[in-house]
């Protein structure tokens, strides 16, 4: 991974983490993407210490604000014209229904529309790299998902799990989505993938949650794998040799497996894609490469 820029979401905990700590490792320039400059920092010098690797830096922001994701990528295209790999990680978990500055409801937009968006600002970056790697790390939770067409906010009848469903649901469409319309316009460097991390002992389900649903993460996490095991995917998909160009797939503990009925209905993704293009005020996904 010498000399391949990478950007790694939420890279200051769990997964996301992990993911940054394995890329350093491997000698890639790392940027962690994370909203609290204390949290940033602790991981960039824990990430430097370990891996010995001089080239980690953070950007603060805020992905729930999409004037911040736009900050933050121009700050990175400031940067760097190429981007090899970007790792949509970063993820939240909400008890109860609140809404963005954009007036979205959160988890879609965290964990749905900061994916979509910030890929569509930085594809200018990836078309200059000989192999670029989008993952969004997605869950399994997407098998229970639907998407409330009607009311993305589940205003009428929020939970979050539903919330947190559907907006993983999103992810895997998204992908799917966003490859086939790479390969309808020809461009075959670049790469994007959905990956399921497994149960993984992290505090997602803590930091946004009443305290009945934060004890029964606490329990049901201890089931889980650590978060270096949750990473193996996504460190595989931004760094194998062996996946080279394989693209718009659904990936658990490194290998493909088919993800839900739902995820495969093309004109639901179409139909999502087309809402957060409005909801980014995005016209044309496609014009940062032209
Ligand atoms: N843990 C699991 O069992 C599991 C299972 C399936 C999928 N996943 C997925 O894995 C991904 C990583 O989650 P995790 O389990 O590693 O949890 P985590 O440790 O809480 O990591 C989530 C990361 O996202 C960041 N983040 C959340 N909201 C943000 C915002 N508005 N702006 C910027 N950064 C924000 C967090 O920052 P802070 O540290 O500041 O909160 C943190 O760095 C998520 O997409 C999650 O949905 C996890």
């Amino acid at each position: 991974m010498e000399g391949k820029t990478c950007i790694v979401t939420g890279g200051n905990s769990g997964i996301g983490f992990e993911t940054a700590l394995s890329l350093a490792h491997q000698g890639a320039n790392v940027i962690i993407l994370s909203r609290n400059q204390e949290k940033a920092e602790a991981a960039v010098k824990s990430i430097k210490a370990k891996s010995q690797n001089k080239s980690i830096d953070f950007i603060l922001v805020d992905l729930s604000s999409q004037k911040s994701i736009r900050d933050a990528s121009k700050y990175i295209l400031k940067a760097h014209d190429k981007i090899d790999v970007l790792v949509n990680n970063a993820g939240a978990w909400f008890s109860n229904l609140v809404l963005t500055e954009d007036g979205i409801e959160r988890q879609f937009a965290i964990n749905h529309l900061a994916y979509f968006y910030l890929t569509h600002l930085l594809l200018g970056a990836f078309i200059k790299a000989d192999d670029a790697r989008i993952i969004c790390v997605g869950s399994d939770s997407h098998f229970h998902g639907k998407i409330n067409f009607d009311d993305l906010a589940l205003g009428k009848k929020y939970h979050g799990i539903k919330a947190y469903a559907q907006s993983k649901l999103c992810n895997v469409m998204f992908v799917y989505e966003l490859d086939r319309q790479l390969k309808s316009r020809g461009i075959n460097n670049i790469s994007i993938n959905c990956v399921q991390p497994g149960l993984v002992k992290t505090d997602i389900g803590i930091k946004h949650a009443i305290s009945f649903h934060s004890f029964a993460w606490r329990i049901r996490r201890m089931g889980g794998v650590s978060p270096a095991r949750g990473a193996e995917t996504s460190i595989y998909l931004a760094s194998s040799n062996e996946i080279r160009g394989v693209s718009g797939r659904y990936w658990d503990k490194c290998k493909i497996k088919p993800s839900s009925k739902k995820s495969y209905i093309e004109e639901d993704a179409k139909k999502i894609w087309g809402i957060s293009k409005e909801l980014c005020q995005v016209e044309d996904y496609f014009s940062t490469v032209l």
